[in-house]
């Protein structure tokens, strides 16, 4: 039987971890590549070596050579530093943007056909250099980091209420970092909006958690950042591509004109198959959530501009 090739470029924690949760869904074969020599190829290898307890189907490689990742149907894209305690996602815009425009570079080159997910952060900041080194459709490209903001929000909202979480629907927005927008009245418990079952104090607080979710977690680490929902969040976005499900989900799309939010990749509902993004997708949000969305993405242009990105 033959698969779908999914690149992970970045076989660190975040990429490492992704390919496990990919091969444990029997979907794709994974091709693993880094800069460290040795590293994509002893973590391919373990997998392999999982194979047969596992019984999954696909098959790993690891790699330092892009010529193993040509014709890949989807490039997924993790180099990059983590932050550590004390650092913001924005301080590690210097020397992850030098890491982006040789990935992109190289990776786009051998698989042009591709779709691409970015995940290194500034997650916002590094999707949209991307799309201006690489001159790739918006369609193909996009980043993560909504999924795991609103698995975030679930989590905080099943905290809070007791209620399971797959009886929660809940949808971060807006930048993946500070300036995320959760999205209460479109949160729900059983259908019912958060709204309507918490106190405005408490919706607060989930929102916070939420916010501060990716910060906790590397506050306890001490090392790194999370990687566990975030790889499983990746795979759920490649699973949706792949198997060209039409799910929406809270992905980091090009807008352009949506919302009235112009030029920039911001977290919005999107609608994903075969082609990557089908379709932005717009709720009806009142006035106050439309302006926390702009002002979100307001940041995210300021910091692009100052950067001399855009334009
Ligand atoms: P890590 O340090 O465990 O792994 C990063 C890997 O990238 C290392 O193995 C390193 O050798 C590799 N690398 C560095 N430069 C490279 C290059 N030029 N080409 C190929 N590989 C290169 O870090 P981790 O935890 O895996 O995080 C990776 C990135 O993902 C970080 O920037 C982190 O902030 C970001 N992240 C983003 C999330 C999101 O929701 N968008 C969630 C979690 C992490
Ligand atoms: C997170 O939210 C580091 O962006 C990553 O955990």
């Amino acid at each position: 039987m033959s698969y779908p090739k999914v690149t992970i470029v970045g076989a660190g924690n975040v990429g490492a971890t992704t390919a496990l949760v990919l091969l444990e869904k029997n979907l794709c074969d994974v091709c693993l590549i880094d800069i460290a020599e040795g590293l994509p190829q002893g973590k391919a290898l373990d997998l392999m070596h999982m194979r047969s307890v596992e019984d999954f189907g696909p098959t790993v490689m690891g790699t330092n050579d892009y010529a193993d990742t040509a014709g890949s149907d989807i490039v997924v894209i993790t180099a990059g530093l983590p932050r550590k305690p004390g650092m913001t996602r924005e301080d590690l815009i210097d020397v992850n943007s030098g890491i982006m425009k040789s990935v992109i570079e190289q990776a786009a080159a051998a698989s042009p056909e591709a779709i691409f997910i970015c995940v290194t952060n500034p997650l916002d900041i590094m999707v949209y250099l991307a799309y201006k080194e690489s001159g790739l459709p918006t369609e193909r490209l996009m980043g993560m980091g909504g999924v795991l903001d609103s698995a975030r929000f679930t989590y905080a909202i099943a905290e809070k209420t007791g209620a399971p979480v797959s009886d929660i629907r809940a949808l971060a927005m807006g930048a993946h970092g500070k300036a995320m927008v959760c999205m209460p009245r479109f949160s729900t418990v059983g259908g019912t909006p958060i709204t309507e079952l918490l106190s405005a104090q408490e919706v607060d607080e989930v929102c916070e958690r939420t916010i501060g979710g990716g910060g906790e977690v590397v506050a306890l680490l001490k090392t790194g950042s999370a990687f566990y929902a975030p790889a499983a969040s990746i795979a759920h976005m490649v699973e949706a591509i792949l198997t060209d499900s039409d799910e929406v989900m809270s992905v980091c799309s090009y807008l352009s004109g949506e919302y009235g939010i112009d030029d920039v990749y911001t977290c919005v509902p999107t609608r994903l198959g075969k082609q990557g993004v089908r379709e932005i997708v717009e709720l009806p949000f009142d006035e106050d959530e439309l302006a926390a969305l702009r002002e979100s993405a307001d940041k995210t242009i300021a910091t692009l501009d100052s950067l001399g990105l855009r334009g």
